[in-house]
């Protein structure tokens, strides 16, 4: 049994950055950036000139996505990984991530990253839904103004400007449309360990998620 760590939680809770290095930490575990999956299929959609309000056709391109993950995301042989970070990606993605039809459809190709020596798998459903069997299962959380004051240091950092009410009102949307969906809402796994990281540093974050793990 290939050992998997999940890490779900809201936007912003710093999931990516805490999954990669658990992995890196762990000797070079693999990673599952779900959220890049749903950007995949919304930036599919936009191309393919599927509208959010089509089920049927976004479930047939996430089921049929030519992704290649390295050093980036590859979408049919192209480099995207700006692509799918846009805004209007990651809205797009939310609305798709909604119909059970294109969660169905990605979850086989999310199961596959389960590779030795062992995967750290970041998202909403994580411990829910793909990986209900993990050793460990942490639903990471930070205060709304927390994040928002992350987010807001990072379009900073480049060169992008931004006001943290308006970065603040965008995480509460995003929260309630996660938590409120009737598919895989946003909740911890039965099981889960909550780590609030409001207060916390990257690197305390990531020795709690080791000390649980029992390294
Ligand atoms: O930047 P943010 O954390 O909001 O986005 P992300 O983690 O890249 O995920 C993009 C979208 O996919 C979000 O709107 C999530 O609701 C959705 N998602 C999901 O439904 N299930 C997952 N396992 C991961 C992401």
């Amino acid at each position: 049994n290939i050992p998997v760590i999940t890490i779900d939680g809201p936007t912003a809770s710093g999931k990516g950055t805490i999954a990669a290095l658990v992995a890196r930490a762990l000797g070079d575990w693999h990673v599952l950036d779900s959220g890049a999956l749903y950007r995949l299929t919304a930036l599919a959609c936009r191309r393919a000139g599927v509208s959010g309000d089509d089920p049927e056709q976004a479930a047939r391109l996430a089921r049929e996505l030519d992704v290649c993950f390295g050093d980036g995301v590859w979408l049919d042989g192209e480099e995207v990984s700006e692509a799918i970070r846009q805004e209007a990606v990651g809205n797009l993605a939310s609305r798709v991530a909604a119909y059970p039809a294109v969660r169905e459809a990605l979850l086989a190709r999310q199961q596959a990253f389960r590779r030795v020596p062992g995967l750290v798998a970041d998202g909403r459903d994580m411990g829910t839904v793909v990986f209900p069997d993990a050793q460990l299962k942490v639903f990471l959380v930070a205060s709304a103004q927390a994040r928002a004051e992350r987010r807001y240091k990072q379009l900073l950092e480049k060169g992008i400007s931004a006001n943290i009410r308006d970065l603040l009102e965008d995480l509460q949307a995003r929260d309630a449309r996660d938590t409120g969906r009737q598919a895989a809402p946003l909740k911890p796994a039965h099981g889960a360990r909550i780590l609030d990281s409001s207060e916390l540093s990257i690197e305390e974050t990531v020795q709690q998620i080791l000390t649980w793990y029992g390294n």
